[in-house]
């Protein structure tokens, strides 16, 4: 039986997409980035600032907030909105790919994935029902189905195996999802490597289970831009289009603007925080790393047409000597630009498919961030 729909198409423009996601705490307008918040906290940025970058919604971790603090202990204190202070919707990743990236001693069985801890060693099983779970325990908008994730490059066998693994994990977390009150949503994960066939196998199993929405994961997990990209060409077609479509952990601006133009609404990745951190800043014209030394004489912000007052008003000279002297504020800074970044690139891009105009919209976007930084 097909769920209920919650999106909105509004316009297209080409394969590109605009539309509106209705959440239980809130609307979500696509193409959507949502910033990385895993253990319910973006790292280095208030909240405040993440909504004023225009932000709709965030991602949370089923892995590490089961572990702690814990999903009954959040459910307890009314959920992850009340927990956190975060008010808006809130999407959670199953753990699968957490528990391969992090997770020790890793075993796999039909029935679950078993492993230990990266905190504390203690020995937990996640199987496709208590993902689900955790996940309405924590009141998560958007729960993920539980997947098994390979990395690039795998042999076919593997690939096809954790596939179709993931197809019935699939279809035990639809049935887990179908006490969850209505407006909440679960979204089926599309796997199969860098295999065309097997993409298209995967993909036509999920909607043969019936989703709110579909992902396509296993991808920037190693393989170059273009397989990247003629995967989600191979994926995306046999979506349904009034559904919408989440391409998992991606990735750099360059990877959404190609993205959606193949026909992705939303997008989460950990870059903007993480490069931040790392004194790297992105802009109209490319990333920036703040610790080279050719800005420690440098009165010019990032970028003075930005509607960031950080990014507009902090001289470069200052963001250099925050990073090299190792100072919090840098970190800090530095992730709400970059955070901030991808939210204009977002709402530049929604614009565009709006107007009709995002073809040259586009070739403007490229050909900046080929002009580099001057
Ligand atoms: N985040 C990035 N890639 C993936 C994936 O393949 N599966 C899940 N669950 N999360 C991801």
């Amino acid at each position: 039986m097909s769920l209920p729909n919650h999106f909105d198409l509004i316009a297209t423009d080409g394969t590109a997409r605009t539309g509106k996601l209705t959440t239980p705490h809130g609307e979500v307008r696509t193409p959507a980035f949502m910033p990385v918040g895993t253990a319910g906290a973006m790292k280095g940025v208030h909240w405040r600032e993440v909504r004023d970058a225009g932000a709709d919604i965030v991602l949370g971790n089923t892995y590490h907030l089961m572990l702690r603090p814990g999903a009954e202990r959040i459910a307890e204190l009314g959920g992850l909105q009340n927990f956190t202070g975060w008010r808006g919707p809130m999407l959670t990743d199953s753990g699968g790919f957490q528990v391969m990236s992090l997770a020790q001693l890793r075993k796999l069985s039909e029935r679950a994935v078993t492993f230990r801890s990266h905190i504390d060693g203690m020995k937990v099983e996640l199987s496709p029902e208590r993902s689900i779970e955790v996940q309405r325990l924590l009141g998560s908008d958007i729960a993920m189905q539980l997947d098994e994730c390979v990395r690039l490059p795998s042999e076919r066998a593997d690939i096809e195996r954790a596939m179709q693994l993931s197809s019935r994990w699939g279809e035990r977390s639809r049935r887990a999802f179908e006490s969850a009150p209505a407006g909440y949503m679960l979204f089926g994960i599309a796997q199969g490597g860098d295999v065309p066939e097997l993409r298209q196998t995967s993909a036509r199993g999920l909607v043969e289970i019936g989703f709110h929405g579909y992902a396509i994961g296993g991808l920037a997990v190693g393989e170059p831009q273009a397989v990247m990209l003629a995967m989600i060409e191979e994926v995306a077609p046999i979506l349904p289009k009034d559904r919408p479509r989440y391409l998992m952990g991606v990735g750099t601006p360059e990877d959404i603007l190609e993205a959606v133009a193949r026909g992705i609404d939303m997008f989460d990745c950990v870059m903007p925080t993480r490069n931040g951190r790392h004194g790297v800043a992105f802009t109209r014209f490319g990333q920036i790393n703040l610790r080279n030394a050719r800005h420690a004489d440098d009165p010019r912000p990032l970028d003075e047409e930005s509607p960031w007052p950080a990014t507009r008003s902090c001289a470069r000279a200052y963001l250099h000597h925050l990073v090299k002297s190792g100072e919090t504020l840098g970190a800090m800074l530095l992730s709400e630009i970059n955070i901030a970044y991808y939210q204009r690139l977002m709402q530049d891009i929604r614009d565009a498919v709006s107007n009709g105009t995002f073809e040259s919209f586009r070739e403007r976007t490229r050909a900046e961030w080929a002009r580099g930084d001057i």
